[in-house]
């Protein structure tokens, strides 16, 4: 969910005044992947990068995330969706941390569309957390080397249960992953809009899927 910043500034206004547009353009997008019948949808909120932002933007953020986790409960109730958040937990303020609880929770029997937040995850620091994982359990003798496949890493990593995503949407233009899914993108189609956040809407999405659905998708075999 990128360009909230430029968005403002193109406005004479605030970064957070382009956050809180941003915060306000996910219901449509919730709700429409919810009607599509769609599977997953995962938003990449703050990253484990997003920390060398100044104290003032930083905490305007974590507000925006505990606010919205109460203004949408409806929204998740509405459309049966099953709220999920992929980070560490290690430096997120507690009200967050109560307000992502209390949301995974509140939706854990919702069988609809799962909607998970990404929120001080880094796929660096997954992949990390995936490995120290894995070897404490070789250490214990519970797993062997040899055992350790594709499935055992998939399994360790936030995102286990998760189906890899089929389309990664990014918006504003940049053409770079930024520390995003590194593993789970493997096969993913790429769609770059030059659209910011705060201005995608339910149309710019449908633009997105109908250009995944003119992909011919070959996972390195041949068609
Ligand atoms: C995305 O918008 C929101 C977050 C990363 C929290 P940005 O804040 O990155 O907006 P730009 O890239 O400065 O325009
Ligand atoms: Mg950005």
């Amino acid at each position: 969910m990128d360009g909230n910043g430029r968005w403002a500034q193109a406005r004479g206004r605030d970064r957070s005044y382009g956050h809180k547009a941003g915060a306000e353009v996910v219901r449509p997008v919730v709700t429409e992947c919810s009607n599509l019948g769609l599977e997953a949808l995962t938003l990449y909120a703050f990253s484990t990068e997003n920390w060398t932002r100044s104290n003032e933007e930083v905490s305007t953020l974590m507000d925006l995330y505990v606010m919205y986790l109460e203004s949408e409960r409806q929204l998740f109730f509405d459309n049966n969706v099953r709220f999920n958040q992929i980070g560490r937990r290690d430096g997120l303020p507690p009200e967050v941390l109560d307000a992502l609880d209390r949301m995974k929770e509140d939706t854990a029997k919702h069988d609809g569309l799962t909607m998970t937040l990404a929120l001080n995850y880094g796929s660096r620091a997954e992949i990390t957390d995936a490995v120290r994982a894995i070897a404490r359990k070789t250490a214990e003798g519970a797993l062997a080397p040899g055992q350790i496949d594709e499935q055992t890493i998939a399994s360790h990593l936030y995102t286990a249960g998760l189906p890899d995503p089929d389309l990664l949407i990014r918006t504003a233009g940049e053409m770079r992953l930024s520390n995003y899914l590194l593993w789970q993108l493997s096969y993913a189609e790429f769609y770059v809009t030059d659209v910011c956040w705060p201005e995608f809407t339910v149309e710019e999405l449908h633009k997105a899927l109908s250009a995944f659905k003119g992909r011919t998708r070959r996972f390195g075999g041949v068609v």
